[in-house]
């Protein structure tokens, strides 16, 4: 056993002022998602109990198996928009009858559970890990179709949705639809392209045009149950497979439906693991809260990988790059973390060549991230940084290996590219609250503006007002920094959440858990032109 020793003392000052700032950002990170819990707030949810309904996330609880876990997802989706946070939808991954799903519920207190941009993009991600991981997909809807007002953002695009669905169900991915209410216009080709289809009695309404549409439409009168209630498309359109009594019924049979997909993991679970020889609590003291000071990612590494066990490869190489393989619930896996921050010419070369290797061993890779970026200057430039950098982007965009991401502290410039960032398709991404992710630092960003600005006055002849580049500065700062922040960022869909850190090897195991629901085999060759 190669046990990775730990150099944090918890009682120090330097841990207890990390662990300080990093709890305060848990506290601010707790307020946002009680929000989305709140979903449309406490009229809308007083109403909706009222008419005797669940809650999307009662639902969820209750079609999952019994105390098994639920991976919620972009929870922040919407934050910092015009819309609600958490977009009216919630999706996730959890557990129904011993088969891992992606599951996505409609928030109807939200706006009658209207989708806007956010819930848009929300549920295209949610496709696409159920494609990318061969996830069986429930969807429970509830929805008021698309948020009219913003119905320019999404009509277009959201045909999506549903041509998602069918490509999920061409693949050999089982799509099912549990319909609680309101499923009109578009929202009715989702029961229409699903696999399997319920409905609860009294309570789907499922047609392309409610009664007064089709009055303007025809002059014919009719009612919402003749036109799409769950008793008439049971037994007369044949659109609903499942006639179910109430909600409860509807969440049985829907675990019926999953217990009878015949539905298979590409890889066997690897049964229990090892737990880290270190307290993964003191994950809280290892960040510091200013990113310029460096730390030791391995100190996280002892904190999240089987038995702290962690193999090492050129340690004495790149050392900027801490590159090595482990275990992670199990699995295995190759981690490359990045230690001082700034990407040189040798760690791009041992990316590239670690990446190959594992690759070659069929082994997923997990990217830990702190970094400023590729180092820039004269004699880099010289060595080929630009070469080497490009090395590590061809080894990480054409890895066939699923990859996972986490953003631990600073993920800026192409250093986020090399690191597998959102661009690069990572299975999974998740940010600490610590993380900061932008095309640059904001000083550097602000100064550089400033720079160019500079130039231009002096190329124009033109005085340089001092005085106006502080204050543009000190804006740009601001403005650069409020942008890399991780609710910002998770607003956007850059990651799929952002996660206490003390959570990071839960989470990391059910993503593994999940990425194993597919087959997958590494790139034996299939790279771009590696420059040498
Ligand atoms: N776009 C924007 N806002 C919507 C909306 C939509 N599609 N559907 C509902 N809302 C809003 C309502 O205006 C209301 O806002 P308010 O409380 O600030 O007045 C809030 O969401 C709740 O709607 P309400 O009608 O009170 O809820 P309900 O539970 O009784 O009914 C629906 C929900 C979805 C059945 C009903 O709102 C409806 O029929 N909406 C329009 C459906 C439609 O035709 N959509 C277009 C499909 S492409």
């Amino acid at each position: 056993m190669t046990v990775l020793q730990t150099a944090l003392d918890p009682t120090g000052p330097d841990h207890r002022a990390h662990r300080a700032a990093m709890l305060a950002k848990l506290a601010e990170l707790e307020a946002e998602h009680a929000k989305a819990l709140a979903g449309g707030g406490e009229k809308y949810v007083r109403r909706h109990r009222a008419r005797g309904k669940l809650l999307a996330r009662e639902r969820i609880e209750l079609l999952l198996d019994p105390d098994t876990p639920f991976l919620e997802l972009s929870p922040l989706a919407a934050w910092g928009s015009d819309h609600p946070v958490g977009a009216s939808l919630v999706t996730g991954i959890g557990v129904v009858e011993g088969v891992e799903c992606l599951i996505t519920a409609n928030d109807p207190t939200v706006r009658g559970g209207a989708s806007n941009p956010w819930s848009l993009k929300k549920a295209l991600r949610a496709n696409d890990i159920a494609l990318a991981n061969r996830l069986p997909c429930i969807s429970l809807v509830e929805s008021g179709g698309a948020d009219l007002p913003s119905q320019k953002e999404i009509f277009i695009p959201g045909g999506a949705i549903f041509r998602d669905l069918t490509r999920l169900s061409a693949a050999g991915i089982p799509t099912i639809a549990v319909v609680f209410g309101n499923s009109t216009a578009g929202g009715a080709y989702v029961p229409g392209m699903s696999d399997h289809v319920i409905m609860v009695k009294e309570r789907a309404k499922v047609f392309l045009g409610g009664p007064p549409l089709v009055k303007m439409a025809t002059g014919e009168e009719s009612d919402d149950e003749s036109l799409g209630g769950a008793e008439m498309h049971a037994r007369v359109s044949g659109l609903a497979d499942h006639l179910a009594a109430d909600e409860p019924d509807a969440l049985r049979q829907a675990r019926r439906v999953v217990a009878r997909l015949n539905h298979r993991k590409a890889h066997p679970d690897p049964g229990p693991a090892q737990p880290p020889a270190h307290d993964p609590e003191e994950l809280l003291g290892v960040v510091p809260d200013d990113l310029k000071t460096p730390f030791d990612p391995r100190e996280v590494i002892a904190r999240i990988v089987d038995g702290s066990d962690f193999d090492e490869f050129k340690p004495l190489y790149g050392t900027s790059l801490v590159t090595g393989w482990a275990a992670l619930h199990g699995y295995p896996v190759g981690i490359l973390a990045n230690a001082q921050g700034v990407l040189f010419s040798a760690e791009s070369q041992k990316a590239a060549q670690f990446i190959q290797l594992a690759n070659q061993r069929d082994i997923p890779l997990l990217f830990l991230h702190n970094t400023t970026g590729y180092m820039v200057g004269k004699e880099y430039e010289q060595g080929g940084i630009i070469k080497h950098g490009a090395m590590m982007i061809n080894a990480v965009s054409n890895s066939r290996v699923p990859h996972l991401s986490v953003l631990m502290g600073a993920s800026y410039g192409a250093g986020h590219y090399g690191m597998c960032g959102r661009a690069y398709d990572p299975r999974f991404l998740f940010a600490w609250p610590s993380a900061k992710s932008a095309v640059m630092g904001p000083q550097q960003l602000a100064g550089v503006l400033s720079i160019v600005a500079r130039q231009s006055a002096a190329a124009k002849g033109q005085p340089y007002d001092e005085d106006a580049d502080a204050a543009l500065r000190a804006m740009v700062e601001q403005q650069i920094e409020s942008e890399s922040l991780p609710l910002f960022l998770s607003g956007r869909l850059y990651d799929d959440g952002v996660i206490d850190p003390r959570d990071t090897r839960t989470v990391l195991g059910l993503c593994l858990s999940a990425v194993h629901s597919a087959p997958y085999e590494g790139a034996r060759g299939g790279f771009g032109v590696f420059r040498m």
